[in-house]
């Protein structure tokens, strides 16, 4: 279809909801855990969720233990360590969680810490917030045990050092791709981190989308688990996430409720957005819909013994 075709077509609400929910209507998807993390790394990661699972872990500690993995590899461009620095040299981090009990915790602008997913658990379970930042996420990790390290890789200082030279403006998805991770226990309930290194050569003290709740992630035990990745500012003013939970309330399918949030972004772009924003939703019932608005986006589903790629296409 078109680009004017599709906005036509969707003008009309073809998407829209066959029925208005008041409250949620959703059966819950029980004994068949599963995991929905973005990003072919995705794949490798829910390796470590199912793991998780097996030993007895809930949606949270699965979600947690797939983050971990990109955040640990340092070769992994986009996410903790070795994540591409901002354009002072620094690796600055963004990550939060949500489990389903409606709590949250993140640390955004974070340095020095490689698992930055851990630390913004410690902020839910350990402490009154819900975000700290910067020196004071630091402080706090430290305190909770969290070893320093230097983020910057060999390879991530070489590819700095050549953005240096000509400071060409990079585009969120030409560098980077957030790990957004859904999960769904044996007692289906729902949970959610989302971790990043964010966009590449940055202004120093920026701060994304993937550590805002309601942005970069949002759990709703009731209704569903909504994540993303893409250009984080687009992400934030329109609550991303939470609009697309929200949707799935009214009684979207998840796919329709992604590309509903989608269109916003596009309206607001007078129908032609030149950067990439993608969704992943994980419903109560279990049934996942994802929608990205350009070029395709990959994204991981382990359910039960099984763990494959999947690709969705750009809507325009
Ligand atoms: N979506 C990640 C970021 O914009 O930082």
């Amino acid at each position: 279809m078109k680009r004017r075709d599709f906005l036509k077509t969707s003008a009309v609400g073809l998407a829209a909801p066959s029925a208005v929910f008041s409250g949620t209507n959703y059966k819950t998807n029980k004994n068949n855990p599963m995991l929905v993390s973005t990003w072919p790394f995705g794949l490798i990661a829910n390796k470590a969720g199912l793991e998780a699972y097996q030993n007895g872990g809930n949606a949270m500690d699965a979600a947690e233990a797939v983050a971990r993995v990109p955040e640990g590899d340092p070769n992994e461009l986009s996410v903790g360590w070795g994540g591409l620095p901002d354009e002072q040299g620094k690796v600055t981090l963004d990550a939060c969680v949500m489990d389903s009990t409606g709590n949250a915790g993140s640390v955004a602008f974070l340095q020095n810490i490689k698992h930055p997913v851990s630390v913004a658990r410690k902020v839910m379970e350990d402490t009154k917030h819900v975000m700290l930042v910067g020196e004071g996420a630091r402080q706090f990790a430290v305190s909770q045990g969290f070893e320093e390290m230097d983020l910057l890789t060999d390879k991530a200082k070489k590819a700095w050092e050549k953005w240096k030279k000509t400071r060409k403006e990079m585009t969120p998805h030409e560098t980077h791709d957030t790990i957004a991770v859904l999960a769904q226990d044996e007692n289906g309930d729902l949970a959610g981190a989302c971790t990043t290194s964010g966009w590449a050569y940055k202004l120093h003290g920026r701060v994304g989308d993937s550590p805002i709740i309601g942005a970069g992630l949002y759990v709703d035990n009731e209704v569903g688990a909504v994540g993303c990745t893409g250009l984080g500012e687009e992400v934030i003013k329109s609550t991303g996430s939470f609009l697309v939970v929200e949707l799935m309330r009214q009684g979207y399918d998840p796919t329709a409720a992604c590309e509903e949030a989608l269109k916003r972004i596009i309206k607001r772009h007078n129908g032609n957005p030149d950067f990439q924003v993608a969704y992943i939703a994980l419903r109560k019932d279990g049934k996942v819909g994802t929608a990205c608005l350009k070029w395709s986006f990959e994204y991981a589903v382990a359910r039960g013994e099984k763990n494959k790629l999947y690709k969705t296409k750009g809507m325009l």
